[in-house]
């Protein structure tokens, strides 16, 4: 029987400057669908790529110097050299540079025209001969070029537009007849408003444009980058070249997984001209979420806020960030990405929950039986209750992935690795194992250990590929002991099989530590994030007040008349205040660490005017002043500025 195929594509990337975690994202997650099909047998095809024309291209190799193919022809490398590190299993990767592409392109571009589906038109607006771009009316900042300021003339430019109007209908029509055609379905909504608001034909060449494919009957003219990139998942399956046979083969595609942004250019344009071309249409377009900066911000090139993934695997190891991104965040949401929260994963998930359940078990199998179990076995309780739900994770597991819910899919797998962790517990093997005569049930114990691990290892693989190797190799399986056909039942552990204790799998993080380490090497805005979320522990255990208790807490205004240090007391200052009252208010404080008597005098603090006085290495003290902790051992006190001594401060 033929295999079922399963076409999966990632966006092709610009390759303007590095990948950043965000690439990462998409590209990983692709690659755990494409590995998860194909270890439930199907033939797939899994493709990424770049996307190489374009004036931002042209305008960034300028700058450097050099020609746009020299330029693309780096960065693509680092792309390609980052999915080999993240291990990620794509079959091919298409550069729209590539010959069979180009020639695709102008292969497609003739044939809408030929059909009238392109037509030559007028482009016209403000144009700005410097950037050599056209700007709309209410592009222009005041009147000029928004980009460079300059002067803008009205002009017209010749150029080809594909109808995209006339398809307005048919794609609306296409969302209901194929309902799954976007997901997830809040994007479907937004695609549809869209297109009510009207849509336009698109200008599909450009002649100011050099660094792009020209239009082979009429050269002048370059194809507009969405047009030259969008059909790069059929050129890629040979189409318009000689040999198509991939092209019937895999297409229309399962899916394209790309971010949210760029739904519209998946949903609108491409399925038109593939309307317009007489082809089949994708089956599914899933716009996922973006990952944001602890402060909200999308992570993005252009702003330069990247988080760098070739750090974090250097640290952390490739299988704990591909755990990571697909765990973290519900696949269609966006989410934050802080370190706290991937030290955290790391930790509790993978050093604690499945790290310490291979350790325990493989240690205990060593100790009691020399690392093979016995196959005389007595079951007992809780092993039925082990048994069913390992029987039942594999289905529960597709389904997830059948919706592209890799966190639940994940979620599913540790509730079942949080379940084999208590099973330990309550089966208490180390009694067992100081009876001699319940060896045969200390031997059923281990059996089920040991295949509950089989099983996570195997349903793990498409997430974790290295990881799981590490696992099955520790509990001496071969490769025919792990296929996904064998991950449906939770059986007999394979006997003979001999478990050696390996390394630990992810070694423990410190905390405070590694955040602080990182938070220097990954300059970002989550470096507050990690304080925020302290900060709500913090507060969430301080008791609440009514405004009667706040009002018996007097504050004053103080101006700072004077300040020594006190000799027998390194830390302490002793401050002398106009505290409004016309007497002199003597306060001693902890701050002479962080400020000199110059510092302070002349400054006007806030002062607690009614704290009991207290003896300070023998200063009384009349009162405090209020001071922040700034950050780990710093402090500030609070100044007031143009605030008149002894006012109320409430
Ligand atoms: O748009 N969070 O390329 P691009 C999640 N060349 N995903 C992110 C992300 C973030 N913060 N930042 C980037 C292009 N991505 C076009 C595509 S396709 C025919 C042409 C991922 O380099 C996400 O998949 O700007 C997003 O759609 C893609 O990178 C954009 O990459
Ligand atoms: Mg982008």
């Amino acid at each position: 029987m033929e295999k079922k195929t399963f076409y999966i594509t990632t966006p092709i990337y610009y390759p303007s400057g590095k990948p950043h975690i965000g690439h990462s994202y998409t590209t990983v997650a692709s690659d755990a669908i494409a590995r998860y099909k194909r270890m439930q047998g199907c033939d797939v095809m899994f493709l990424t790529g770049t996307d190489e024309h374009g004036q931002k291209i042209e305008q960034k190799a300028a700058a450097v110097g050099i020609t746009p193919k020299e330029y693309v022809d780096g960065t693509t490398k680092v792309f390609k050299d980052l999915w080999k590190l993240l291990d990620v299993s794509n079959d091919r990767f298409i550069r729209t540079t590539d010959e069979f592409h180009v020639k695709g392109i102008q292969k497609i571009f003739r044939e809408l025209f030929d059909k009238g589906e392109i037509y030559k038109g007028k482009y016209e607006g403000w144009y700005c001969t410097d950037c050599e771009s056209f700007w709309t009316e209410t592009q222009l900042k005041d009147g000029k070029c928004p980009d460079c300021g300059r002067e803008v003339k009205w002009a017209e430019e010749e150029a080809y537009f594909f109808k995209l109007s006339k398809y307005a209908d048919r794609l609306l029509q296409l969302y209901k007849d194929q309902p799954n055609f976007i997901q997830p379905e809040s994007r479907k909504n937004e695609m549809i408003g869209f297109i009510n608001q009207g849509l336009q034909d698109l200008c599909v060449s450009r002649t100011s444009v050099k660094w792009g494919i020209p239009v082979d009957f009429d050269p002048k003219h370059t194809v507009y980058v969405w047009m030259d990139a969008l059909p790069n998942y059929i050129t890629a399956l040979g189409y318009g070249s000689d040999d198509d046979s991939d092209f019937k083969k895999y297409w229309p595609a399962d899916v394209h997984f790309v971010g949210k942004e760029i739904v519209r250019f998946h949903t609108v344009i491409w399925p038109a001209m593939l309307m317009a071309l007489d082809l089949p249409l994708p089956k599914q377009v899933y716009g996922h979420g973006w990952l944001l900066f602890g402060d909200g911000t999308k992570m993005s090139k252009s702003k330069g806020n990247v988080v760098d993934p070739y750090i974090l695997c250097d640290r952390y190891g490739v299988d704990a960030i591909r755990y990571f991104l697909l765990r973290e965040i519900p696949f269609g949401s966006d989410g934050l990405f802080t370190n706290e929260a991937l030290i955290n994963r790391i930790n509790s998930d993978l050093a604690n929950d499945l790290g310490n359940l291979l350790s325990r078990t493989t240690a205990m199998v060593q100790k009691y039986f020399g690392g093979t179990i016995p196959q005389e076995q007595e079951s007992a309780d809780p092993d039925g209750e082990l048994e069913a739900m390992g029987s039942e994770l594999r289905a529960k597991c597709d389904k997830a992935i059948d919706g592209y819910q890799f966190s639940k899919a994940l979620e599913e797998i540790w509730r079942f690795i949080s379940r084999t962790n208590k099973y330990i517990d309550e089966t208490a093997p180390w009694a067992l194992g100081k009876d001699e005569t319940k060896k045969a049930r200390l031997a059923a114990v281990m059996d089920h250990l040991c295949e509950a691990l089989r099983i996570v290892s195997i349903l793990l693989t498409p997430f974790m590929p290295n990881t799981t190797l590490k696992i099955q190799e520790q509990l001496g399986l071969s490769v025919a002991n792990c296929t996904y056909e064998s991950a449906k039942h939770f059986g007999r552990f394979p006997a003979n099989c001999t478990v050696t204790k390996g390394e630990t799998l992810f070694p423990r993080i410190d905390v405070e530590k590694e955040i602080e380490e990182l938070n220097k090497l990954i300059p970002s805005p989550n470096a507050g994030k990690a304080e925020e979320s302290k900060v709500k522990k913090e507060l969430a255990g301080v008791a609440q007040i009514g405004i009667e208790d706040f009002a018996k807490v007097e504050l004053r205004a103080a101006k700072i008349m004077n300040c020594e240090k006190i000799k027998r007391a390194k830390k302490l200052l002793q401050l002398t205040l106009d505290d409004g009252t016309g007497e002199p208010r003597t306060v001693c404080s902890g701050i002479a660490q962080w400020y000199t008597p110059e510092d302070l005098i002349g400054k006007t603090v806030v002062v607690v005017a009614n704290l009991k006085p207290a003896k300070l290495c023998g200063v009384e003290s009349q009162g405090m002043i209020l001071a922040a902790d700034a950050g780990e051992n710093d402090v500030k006190v609070v100044f007031l500025n143009d605030v008149p001594a002894g006012s109320k401060i409430r």
